[in-house]
């Protein structure tokens, strides 16, 4: 059904302040439907590059080879392979098998931090993970987005920043463009939509601070 503005302020006029019609969020429903749709045929990544595509496919047959699979590759192998692939991989970083990384040449791994299995780095854009950073089984790294107000569906990416000493739970997602500051917990299966405060423990959907980290003194 198309609304034309004047007939909504005809039906709606006792409960809406008329201004309010014209601006973007109402103004649109008098266009023909059609013109409020996207066109996926219309979609392009715009100026966005992902690397060339012989690395891109070299890649894929490396990682079904080495990261997408339980056999037991050695870690220090798999940080050799990042790091001849563009990625920064500090000492001591521990890789469970099953991991699947995007682009490594997109990748930054600080020293002694864990990647658990079935971790997904879906870097698009940088993912930059500091220090004794632990990312549990399943957790998700996602920097992919679309402009959800743009016909075109246009696409947009958001880097990732996990700060030293940050515990990404098993099975929780971290979304576009968010930090975990330093030593934050994202409590398992929870969604970080917006930055974590340092030493804050988040939980939920989106996840919200349930309390602070105190870290025992040895
Ligand atoms: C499991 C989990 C959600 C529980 O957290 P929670 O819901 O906040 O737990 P509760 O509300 O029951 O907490 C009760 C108490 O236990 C403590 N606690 C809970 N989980 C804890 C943990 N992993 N380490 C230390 N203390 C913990 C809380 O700090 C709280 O202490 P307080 O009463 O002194 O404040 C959380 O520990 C988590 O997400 N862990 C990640 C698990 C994971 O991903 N494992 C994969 C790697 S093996």
């Amino acid at each position: 059904m198309t609304l034309s503005c004047s007939s909504l302020i005809e039906s709606y006029s006792d409960t809406i302040d008329e201004k309010a019609l014209f601006t973007r969020e109402y103004v649109f429903m008098s266009y023909d439907p059609a013109e409020c749709e996207v066109d996926l045929s219309k979609y392009s990544a715009g100026d966005y590059n992902p690397g060339s595509l012989v690395k891109r496919v070299l890649w894929l047959w490396i990682s079904r080879c080495f990261f997408e699979t339980w056999f037991p590759w050695p870690s220090s192998l798999k940080s050799k392979i990042l790091g001849s692939l563009g990625a920064e991989i500090g000492e001591g970083v521990v890789w469970k098998p099953c991991v699947k990384i995007k682009y490594p040449w997109f990748l930054k791994v600080g020293d002694h931090s864990w990647i658990g299995e079935h971790a997904w780095i879906d870097n698009l854009a940088p993912v930059e993970i500091l220090n004794n950073v632990v990312i549990s089984q399943g957790a998700y790294l996602l920097t992919g987005n679309h402009d959800y107000k743009s016909r075109d569906f246009d696409l947009r990416i958001g880097p990732i920043l996990l700060e030293a000493g940050v515990w990404v739970g098993a099975k929780a997602i971290v979304c576009p463009g968010v930090t975990l500051k330093k030593m934050s917990v994202l409590a398992v299966g929870s969604i970080a939509t917006g930055d974590l405060e340092a030493y804050g423990i988040y939980s939920g959907n989106p996840a919200e601070k349930v309390r602070e980290r105190v870290v025992r003194l040895a």
